[in-house]
């Protein structure tokens, strides 16, 4: 699994890697554009949305949220990412953190708000091909972790490499033979679901045969 050091060297390349395996409809990006924008589509209906970015990389999505008058916060534990990512949004808040360790502090409320607005939470968190590297223990115990802070009618939105069954998941596994990472955990929505079960509300839309987009709200 790549670690801090690893994304910083992919950084530069980032983005061609994505752009390539997206375009031979090919695991592990086919339809990573499609589940970019469905996320961006979704964000969209709301004006000046308070949004939270796990793992925002070189900001492909939060910088077009970002343009569209949003309010962007995020982490990443990649400095080189953050520096691209910076450039494209010089206002917006990005802290660099590990989730391994939690959300960092100065996320826990939702920042570059005047100060009566900190404490109604997030309208939308989102995390776009990078909570695959959490177990999925970790991933639960890190969405128990985000629910309470979204605001009231707020949404995770979660668009990664996913399957709805673990079949699917084994499917494209056998399919993609030596490109398979075997040190990243996908997410399986019916063991999620099962895994939130009374925690959250839970609903996947499948994009591509590798990805999908789960979104989660609160009970
Ligand atoms: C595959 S990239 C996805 C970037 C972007 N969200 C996108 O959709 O293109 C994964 C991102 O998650 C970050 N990341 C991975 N593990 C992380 C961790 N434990 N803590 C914080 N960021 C992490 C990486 O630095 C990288 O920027």
């Amino acid at each position: 699994m790549l670690n801090k050091q690893g994304f910083d060297l992919w950084a530069d390349g980032y983005d061609k890697t994505v752009q390539i395996s997206e375009e031979n409809n090919q695991y592990p990006f086919a339809g990573y554009r499609l589940i970019l924008n469905t996320i961006f589509n979704k964000v969209m209906e709301r004006d000046a949305a308070r949004v939270l970015d796990i793992g925002f990389g070189t900001g492909v999505l939060t910088s077009k949220l970002y343009e569209n008058g949003h309010l962007i916060n995020g982490v990443d534990f990649s400095t080189r990412m953050i520096e691209l990512a910076r450039e494209k949004m010089p206002m917006a808040n990005l802290v660099e953190g590990d989730i391994a360790d939690g959300l960092p502090e100065e996320l826990k409320i939702a920042d570059g708000l005047p100060e009566e607005l900190k404490i109604a939470g997030y309208d939308f968190i989102i995390s776009t091909y990078a909570l695959h590297h959490l177990t999925d223990e970790a991933k639960v115990e890190f969405i128990k972790e985000l629910l309470p802070l979204l605001a009231e009618d707020g949404e995770i939105l979660i668009g990664d490499i996913a399957f709805r069954t673990r079949q699917e998941l084994e499917a494209c596994r056998t399919n993609s033979l030596e490109f398979w990472d075997h040190d990243e955990f996908y997410f399986v929505f019916e063991e999620l679901e099962s895994m939130l079960s009374g925690i959250c509300y839970c609903k996947y839309e499948a994009i591509s045969h590798c990805g999908g987009v789960i979104e989660l709200t609160q009970k």
